[in-house]
């Protein structure tokens, strides 16, 4: 009998053997799974359900940056300790879908929608076979956070309508501008016709492009999709209808003509942050960062938040998504989305700066960087650090 029990103790303890629980993030590290496998979800983001976080990012594979599983799920109630939870969007076998295997599906976000109890997903979508041309957004749902999504719908952005800071003024200016006059790029003068709207008239008809992009719910249940449009050049932040699946024709431009991509974005006492980047492809560049008193800005830009070694280079890495969760309750419903909608604010925030270390040879090889956001002289700081154990720091 005492044999039997042991055997079996054994048995069950067997599939825990040699993974011991992880202590602290070590950002740029391999970062195993609960099979001890590396993470695969990169350029994700996370939701808070109940008690447990879940991770959702692009499966990549080992020599293409292009989708050849889908979008990947994980779950935690620690933030260190993740279970895979398998494939949650899966691309299409279906020749000519939108999500044909072989696409570029890429930054995939979940957010939960209190009025419908569904877990809406968007995501950056480029069609087989045509590069980076298309530059749309794609809309999946979920009765379950872990999936399976069911896909919707991808489109441009907001076709038919002008950003809501256009009055008169600058209907007129838009007018004026002409394509041809603009052949020769990167001149003051082209320039300046982008920040006046030149690739927002051009795509007026056929909607707006839709690359790089986060999501965000305000404390009043509003949700917002967040992404570099006009070619890169310009961030447009456009709120969503209440059902988390469309867009309302609302949007506003952030840093015209600023060339900016990877938002993301979490509000501290009243004030909006947001971190972002220069477009340099999968190399690193310096980040960016932005602050509004309201969503709808206006935006001002502040010097990179970035501190300590390659600071300058992101640390190497390109910015996905901010978590904002409770620093020190761990298994509560504080901090990140709330079940009823809306961004709950805490008493006593952390904010988690996530971001990648892409690797375009070895794609799933990519690393993530997790950092914590802290304060200094009231503005946020993302400070080095080679090992750090969440819910533990202090932002101020
Ligand atoms: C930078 C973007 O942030 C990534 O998500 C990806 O689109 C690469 N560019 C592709 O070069």
């Amino acid at each position: 009998m005492k044999q039997t029990l042991l055997l079996l103790t054994l048995l069950l303890a067997l599939p825990l053997m040699g993974q011991s629980e992880r202590q602290t993030i070590r950002s740029g590290e391999l970062w195993p799974d609960n099979n001890g496998t590396h993470i695969n979800a990169h350029g994700g983001g996370i939701l808070k359900y109940g008690d447990t976080f879940y991770w959702y990012g692009e499966h990549k594979s080992d020599h293409t940056s292009n989708a050849l599983v889908g979008v990947t799920c994980y779950a935690s109630t620690d933030l260190l300790n993740w279970r895979y939870c398998g494939v949650a969007l899966s691309v299409s076998d279906e020749r000519g879908s939108d999500i044909e295997r072989g696409c570029v599906l890429e930054r995939p976000k979940v957010i939960f929608n209190p009025l419908t109890k569904k877990f809406c997903m968007w995501f950056h979508l480029e069609l087989k076979g045509r590069g980076y041309n298309a530059a749309r957004y794609g809309v999946a749902v979920s009765d379950r956070p872990e999936g399976p999504f069911r896909f919707l719908y991808s489109q441009r952005a907001n076709a038919g309508t002008w950003p809501v800071e256009f009055g008169e003024k600058e209907l007129a200016t838009v007018d004026t501008l002409n394509a041809a006059n603009f052949k020769e790029q990167w001149t003051p003068a082209w320039l300046k016709a982008v920040g006046e709207g030149l690739f927002v008239k051009r795509d007026f008809g056929t909607g707006q492009m839709s690359r790089d992009m986060t999501l965000y719910v305000d404390d009043d249940g509003k949700a917002y999709h967040i992404f570099s449009s006009e070619e890169n050049l310009t961030l447009h932040i456009a709120e969503l209808t209440g059902d988390y699946l469309h867009h309302t024709g609302r949007y506003t431009r952030v840093a015209p003509a600023g060339h900016n991509e990877a938002p993301a974005i979490f509000k501290h006492e009243g004030t909006y942050w947001m971190i972002t980047s220069g477009c340099t492809g999968w190399a690193p560049n310096e980040a960016r960062m932005f602050s509004a008193p309201s969503i709808w800005g206006p935006w001002t830009q502040h010097p990179n938040p970035c501190r300590g070694p390659k600071a300058d280079l992101t640390f190497g890495g390109q910015s996905t998504f901010i978590l904002t969760t409770d620093n020190g309750r761990r298994t509560t419903d504080n901090g990140q989305q709330t079940t009823d909608g809306g961004q709950r604010s805490v008493n006593n925030p952390q904010y988690i700066f996530m971001a990648d270390i892409w690797r375009p040879q070895h794609p799933s090889d990519a690393r993530y960087i997790w950092l914590p956001i802290e304060f200094e002289g009231g503005k946020p700081v993302v400070r080095w650090r080679d090992e750090w154990k969440p819910f533990s720091v202090k932002n101020t």
